[in-house]
């Protein structure tokens, strides 16, 4: 019996396995993917290795079959046919795959991140003008204040030449600018670290064996979870941000207030919108917390590995910033900010080494075809519910499209007009990745302005990569020296 149930275990495994073989894709073969993933568990590979390994294993393909936690994937690796999927073809491919499972909360269904259909784009239409770049004028004021603030902090409080953990204290930083930007709190959580709003939106971050076990448990047994009330996300922080998001909107309907914030061009100028409820609201800015705090303060941490590492090329950026602070006698205008350079090069270089996700994924929801284009190519037909993934990490270091792929090299990107995707493309590409880039802007110029950044005896050799983490997340943090300038 237990031979025969063995046998036919086998027989499912080597059927789903060869899904994209029987429909006429290339895939590794059976044997290889068992290997492959055995030895992926023993050496820890990460998300991004895997992405990295696709592109480099299949250079010439324009789609592999995967299969990615065991579900048939088809990776795209092909420029054209990726833009064409994102953008032309959205219609065929408007919803994310459910990487979470729905819990049953108001608040995570709402979220802009998870909402297919209507009402994502219904919110998406609503929040999209946020973040235009004339109304990020609006707060970067506030950024400015917040991120010279910290500078001042870092001066007086942190011993000369102390070595730090970049990425914590960037997140105190991001914690500030978020809050300040989005409900005109001004946190000041480097100087409280019990401060209970930095504590609660830490928590969205409490990634540990609790939560892919909740995850788990809703996803493969619901009515299980459903009975002993499990949710996805912390409940005492959902609540936090309801009854903040609530309170802030009250006191300035009574009071007639306005305020250069995300809540005020969310809410309040989209008060004739009756559909919006505080708990859209709430789930909107859950949302940019979730999917916006983590990714910026990840890549102010790696802007300060890399320029670490890379002392010419920090000399090179502090003398833009230091001509450009003399030259506006230290009032920088926004639209200055905008035009720094070098500065932009070095934010979109490090984003093509440290791509915020290893993979993005698509679900098909209308029956589309791949038409041959190369010989030995045949047509595909992707059925709804089949699944695309974008290996957005091992496209940004494929050699066919950078020339040492691996290497830090900001310059490139003054003419690279190659495959660039760190914010997705199409109408589900990232809504906050403006307000990320005059984020981080600001927040570099700042820190580099007053500070030289150096690697210390702790600092790593090289990046790991969190294994588990489809998000690309340092294992290890950035240990660096942060030295006082002149
Ligand atoms: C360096 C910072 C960031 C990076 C690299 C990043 C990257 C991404 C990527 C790759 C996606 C998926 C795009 C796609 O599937 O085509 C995404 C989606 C999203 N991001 Fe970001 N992001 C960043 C910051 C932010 C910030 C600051 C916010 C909010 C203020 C934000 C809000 C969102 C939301 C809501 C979505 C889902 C959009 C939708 O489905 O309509 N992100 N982001």
């Amino acid at each position: 019996m237990i031979y025969l149930l063995l046998l036919l275990i086998f027989v499912c495994a080597i059927w789903r396995f060869t899904t994209w073989n029987r429909r006429g894709i290339r895939q590794y073969n059976f044997w290889t993917i068992w290997w492959k993933n055995f030895n992926d568990v023993i050496r820890q590979l990460s998300y991004c290795e895997r992405s990295i390994s696709l592109c480099r294993d299949f250079p010439n393909e324009r789609y592999v079959g995967t299969y990615q936690s065991g579900i048939p994937t088809l990776c795209v690796k092909d420029p054209k046919l990726i833009q064409k999927i994102l953008t032309k073809d959205f219609d065929h491919f408007r919803n994310r795959y459910p990487r979470l499972p729905d819990d049953g909360d108001p608040v995570l269904r709402k979220s802009l991140f998870l909402l297919n259909g209507t009402p994502w784009k219904t919110l998406r239409k609503v929040a999209s003008p946020i973040f235009t770049l004339k109304k990020l004028k609006i707060m970067y004021a506030a950024m400015m204040e917040c991120s010279i603030n910290h500078c001042k902090i870092l001066e007086h409080q942190v011993a000369p030449d102390a070595v730090l953990e970049m990425k914590s204290i960037l997140a105190h930083l991001a914690t500030d600018i978020f809050c300040l930007t989005h409900f005109s709190i001004y946190v000041n959580s480097l100087s409280d670290p019990n401060n209970k709003l930095y504590n609660m939106i830490k928590s969205i971050f409490d990634l540990d064996i609790r939560f892919y076990l909740r995850v788990g448990l809703i996803k493969i047994f619901p009515p299980i979870a459903r009975f002993l009330g499990l949710r996805v996300f912390n409940q005492e922080m959902i609540l936090y941000f309801q009854k903040l998001v609530d309170e802030n909107r009250k006191a300035r309907v009574e009071n007639n207030l306005e305020r250069p914030d995300i809540i005020d061009l969310l809410y309040i100028q989209n008060k004739d919108n009756e559909n919006l409820t505080v708990e859209d609201t709430t789930a909107t800015i859950v949302s940019f917390f979730a999917a916006g705090f983590d990714t910026v303060s990840s890549l102010m941490g790696f802007i300060t590995f890399e320029l670490a590492k890379n002392p010419q090329k920090q000399q090179k950026l502090q003398t833009e910033i230091d001509e450009t602070f003399k030259a506006c006698n230290g009032n920088v205008p926004y639209e200055t900010m905008l035009k720094l350079k070098f500065l932009d090069c070095v934010i979109s270089e490090t984003l093509r080494l440290w791509s915020a996700t290893a993979f993005m994924e698509r679900e098909c929801v209308k029956p589309y075809t791949i038409p041959a284009e190369v010989q030995g190519e045949k047509p595909i037909h992707l059925k709804v519910g089949d699944v695309v993934a974008i290996p957005t990490f091992g496209l940004h270091r494929d050699p066919k499209f950078y020339e040492e792929p691996d290497s830090f090299k900001p310059e490139r990107f003054l003419t690279c007009d190659e495959f660039f995707m760190p914010f997705g493309n199409g109408p589900r590409q990232c809504i906050g990745n403006r307000y990320s880039m005059v984020v981080t802007k600001v927040a570099m110029f700042n820190l580099f302005l007053k500070f030289n950044i150096l690697p210390s005896e702790k600092t790593a050799k090289e990046i790991r990569v969190l294994r588990t983490n489809l998000q690309v997340v340092s294992k290890d943090g950035y240990w660096l020296k942060l030295q006082r300038r002149g």
